[in-house]
């Protein structure tokens, strides 16, 4: 399978890091709601759920960051739709690129500005150093309030992106969720 992207389809870099990235992210929201509203606040297991939520997520500001590197450098293949179909997947496609960075970035904050000042274990491997923030009560709070804003929002125009992938497969049948698929050759007029 081709590395690259061609303006008809995706290539293994741009599929690869599309599903990893979907899987570390959607991990991501159920992990960050279990270890902040049903597990025990003052357990063990709760230290650790908020270290593995770090650790992925700084992991997931990695992949992200390449993925967008990735994008701005590489062809991008053409969306099928109307224009305004097209205009739409360009705008929910930016924000989703974006997003994760943002949320990440957001997340980095909370840990840097905690007045607790609990070290991030990255795997339980290193300390990863908190940013070079003043830490304080209220700055904390509104941090906490942008990386849960920011996170439960991206949720609402991923759940958009998965029903538009649905539409095109099902009602429209045209290659759209086929090309995003691993290990598919995909060339020129190979509409369903
Ligand atoms: C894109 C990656 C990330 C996603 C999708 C994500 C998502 C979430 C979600 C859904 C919550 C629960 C919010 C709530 O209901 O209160 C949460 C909480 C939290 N996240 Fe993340 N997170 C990400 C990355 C990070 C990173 C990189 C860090 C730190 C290095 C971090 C630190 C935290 C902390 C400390 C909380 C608890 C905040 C509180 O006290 O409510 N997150 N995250
Ligand atoms: C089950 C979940 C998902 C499905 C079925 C899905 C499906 C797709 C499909 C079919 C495309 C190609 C669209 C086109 O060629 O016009 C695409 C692109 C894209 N998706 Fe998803 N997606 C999912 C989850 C996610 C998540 C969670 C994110 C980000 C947090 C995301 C971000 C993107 C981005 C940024 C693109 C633009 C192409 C690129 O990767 O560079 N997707 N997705």
């Amino acid at each position: 399978m081709r590395l690259r992207n061609d303006r008809e389809g995706y290539g293994s870099v741009s599929i690869g890091l599309h599903w990893l990235i979907a899987v570390v992210f959607i991990s991501q929201i159920m992990l960050g709601v279990v270890m902040t509203r049903i597990l025990p606040e003052t357990a063990a297991t709760t230290f650790w759920a908020y270290q593995w939520h770090k650790s992925f997520g700084l992991l997931l500001l990695l992949l992200a960051a390449l993925r967008l590197i990735w994008v701005l450098v590489e062809t991008r293949p053409v969306t099928k739709g109307s224009r305004g179909l097209v205009l739409a997947a360009g705008v929910v496609h930016r924000c989703l690129l974006v997003a994760p960075i943002l949320i990440a970035l957001a997340g980095w904050v909370v840990v840097s500005v905690s007045p607790l000042g609990i070290p991030t274990f990255a795997f339980n491997l290193f300390v990863v150093p908190h940013l070079p923030l003043a830490p304080g009560d209220v700055a904390e709070t509104r941090a906490t309030m942008v990386h849960r804003w920011l996170a439960y929002g991206t949720v609402s125009v991923v759940a958009i992106h998965i029903a538009a992938a649905l539409l095109h497969h099902f009602r429209w049948r045209d290659d759209t969720l086929l090309r995003m698929m691993p290990k598919r050759r995909q060339s020129a007029g190979n509409d369903r």
